[in-house]
């Protein structure tokens, strides 16, 4: 069966150049496919009538290059941090729209958001209460409605939450709810109507609910309508829900799609440095990568397409191919240095003249890869939404592990 690449943006790219000129390992970005992922959830948002309602905050921690996130900006999509850092870096490249939702933090840091001005979703009551003793403009929240170890209001702290905000006189600005990476498109529908009874319920004066990300996004598929979330029908039930349910028209909607925005901008090209390794337990194909920390695909298993070029990066068809199942491996000598989990196809003709690119690395990729047991970290090239290929963040130095090593020991003294 063919792999259908030839589908994808990364085919249409001129991948000779960009590897001579920037070399492997390597993560490349497309913008079109950025904005082209807006635009579908934007195009059904207003299909379901709701485009004057529905923001979008794309989460910066899963792809923290400023440049791959630029074109939001034009699009008049926000971004979601968590950190002052991530607000520091982007402020430096001109973003002005956020939210934030910062996990457990200090009161230091309930200050430094408090001060910015930026809808910040706290996680438990003693941080709310903390912010309502500080006199913050506005009070949002992170809740956990499914009871779950992630940061967030626990659903049973509701009515308390309600109350302390009535102690204080002060009204819920807005809410957010993560509920998982692992739900069916139907049990997103459903999460709907729980969050609009804890609006009903609780906050029938809050300005905004947010629906937080978990929009699924299917590795394994090639083609681009089967890969991603389903938001025409997302948006018809949603409309549908808010109308039954009497959520007034002023309540806007937010939106923190990760894997769904960003997993399909990003492939990464890989260098095969041998020959297939063959031996008694295994065969294997060694790149000049390293081991991918990322929770899609060592975490929840998710596999990865991936396509094999020649040296003159055409690919190597794996259609009716004769070949071999492999372990896609990194440079390291840790046994566990895969690039991705489980066994690959790889077809006669992968030698160590031969190229591997492993698609849709978009999200939770760059961020958590690379700089693992000393190996530097890679490059990043970004083509943007005219056709033309940038380099966006210089490879890593094979003396970067170690950057802030000083040359002589310091005495701490009190
Ligand atoms: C608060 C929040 N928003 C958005 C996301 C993005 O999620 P996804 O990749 O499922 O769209 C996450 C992921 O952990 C999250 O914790």
């Amino acid at each position: 069966m063919a792999s259908s690449f030839c589908h994808s943006w990364v085919s249409r790219i001129d991948l000779r150049l960009i590897s001579e000129c920037a070399g492997t390992p390597l993560f490349i970005y497309s913008e079109a496919q950025l904005l082209k992922n807006i635009e579908r959830i934007k195009e059904a948002a207003t299909a379901a009538g709701l485009d004057d309602r529905v923001e979008l905050y794309i989460p910066f921690f899963p792809n923290s290059n400023p440049h791959v996130l630029r074109a939001l900006q034009d699009v008049a999509a926000g971004v979601l941090l968590q950190l002052p850092g991530e607000y520091r870096i982007l402020r430096q490249f001109g973003f002005d729209k956020f939210i934030v939702s910062p996990g457990h933090v200090s009161d230091d840091e309930i200050d430094f958001w408090t001060r910015t001005g930026l809808p910040t979703f706290l996680s438990s009551l003693d941080e709310v209460r903390y912010q309502l003793r500080s006199g913050a403009p506005s009070v949002s929240v992170r809740i956990d409605s499914l009871g779950s170890r992630k940061p967030g209001i626990k659903y049973d702290e509701l009515a308390a939450l309600a109350d302390m905000l009535a102690e204080h006189g002060r009204e819920l600005d807005c809410f957010e709810a993560y509920c998982g990476s692992e739900h069916s498109p139907q049990e997103m529908i459903g999460i709907i109507e729980n969050l609009f009874s804890i609006f009903q319920t609780y906050f029938p004066t809050a300005r905004a609910i947010n629906f937080a990300g978990g929009y699924g996004f299917v590795y394994e598929e090639w083609d681009e309508s089967e890969k991603h979330f389903d938001w025409n029908r997302y948006f018809t039930a949603l409309r549908k829900t808010a109308d039954r349910m009497g959520v007034p028209d002023r309540v806007k909607f937010l939106f923190e799609p990760a894997r769904d925005v960003l997993a399909d901008t990003g492939a990464l090209l890989l260098k095969v440095k041998r020959d297939v390794i063959t031996n008694p337990v295994t065969n294997l194909v060694v790149t000049d990568g390293s081991r991918m920390l990322m929770p899609s695909a060592q975490f929840r298993n998710r596999r990865h397409n991936v396509v094999f070029l020649d040296a003159s990066m055409a690919e190597i068809q794996p259609a009716n191919a004769s070949g071999v199942h492999a372990e896609l491996r990194g440079r390291s000598v840790l046994r566990h240095d895969y690039i991705l989990p489980g066994q690959y196809w790889v077809p006669d003709g992968v030698d160590s003249r031969s190229h591997l690119v492993i698609l849709d690395v978009g999200a939770y990729c760059a961020t958590q890869h690379m700089e693992f047991m000393n190996v530097q970290s890679a490059a990043e090239v970004l083509v943007d939404a005219a056709g033309s290929a940038h380099l966006i963040t210089a490879r890593g130095d094979e003396l970067d592990k170690w950057r802030h090593l000083l040359p002589e020991k310091q005495k701490l003294e009190g």
